[in-house]
């Protein structure tokens, strides 16, 4: 599992987490492994193209009928070839039952050994807390059993004060680097205190192809190479 989080909104996690889904699905091409995208956070289907208006995450999370782990897998929308996204849900983290957030998390983690690679866009750790963000709880559980919890940011001042005061510490730090800032990656690592792993420059492309909604049928080259050698 791969779970990937920022403390600062905009930061770009979106665009990664969706990057590195349509990376290792492409890389997997012609395998029987696949890649299941869990959007904890609300844009992913958007970004990925697909329309995320239904039930999602957050609903299977606050359902009290105890529907399964097949109806969760009936939640996610084809986005391409070996790649499918499940949509956090419309009405948001209000109503999500604590023990249903402990299935849900030891659910995701046993998807790993049935073939199925898992990538999570938690968002924003720092600002969006429950009931309008994911649980703590199943972002730390997540994050803890993850091969890789990647932190997004920028080379931002204010964003890398945030990191100490939130209680995750990720394995590796995914910048989103501008030009013309004042801090370099040697910064942010040493004030994260871990390595930053993937750098993605940022390229007007990028953000054109978001606002198309075309991420995922025209991924730009500066963007899938940047997140390919490290996922
Ligand atoms: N590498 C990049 N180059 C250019 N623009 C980018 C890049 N990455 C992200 N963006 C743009 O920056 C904006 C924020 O990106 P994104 O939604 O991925 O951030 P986020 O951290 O998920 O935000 P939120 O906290 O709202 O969830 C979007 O308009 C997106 O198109
Ligand atoms: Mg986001």
């Amino acid at each position: 599992m791969q779970v990937f989080w920022s403390v600062k909104g905009g930061s770009g996690t979106t665009v990664v987490a969706a990057a590195t889904a349509l990376s290792l699905a492409s890389s997997l091409a012609g395998s029987s492994r696949r890649v299941l995208v869990v959007d904890l956070s609300g844009d992913l289907p958007a970004v990925l193209g697909v329309d995320g208006s239904g039930p999602g995450v957050a609903d299977w999370c606050a359902a009290t009928d105890g529907a399964g782990p097949e109806a969760l897998d009936r939640l996610a929308v084809e986005v391409a070839d070996g790649l499918r996204v499940v949509p956090r849900g419309a009405a948001g983290w209000a109503g999500a039952d604590a023990g249903r957030v402990v299935e849900l998390a030891d659910h995701l983690g046993s998807l790993g050994g049935g073939g199925e690679t898992v990538v999570v866009d938690a968002g924003d750790l720092f600002s969006l807390v429950p009931p309008v963000g994911p649980p703590t709880s199943l972002v730390g559980s997540l994050a803890d059993g993850a091969d890789r919890s990647v932190l997004v940011t920028r080379a931002c001042y204010l964003g890398l004060r945030r990191v100490g005061r939130v209680e995750l510490r990720p394995s590796e730090v995914a910048l989103v680097s501008e030009a013309g800032r004042a801090l370099d990656r040697h910064d942010v690592e040493s004030v994260v205190g871990a390595p930053v792993t993937v750098r993605i420059p940022v390229d007007p492309a990028v953000a054109r192809s978001v606002d198309a909604g075309l991420l995922a049928r025209r991924t730009p080259r500066s963007l899938l190479r940047a997140v390919a050698a490290a996922s």
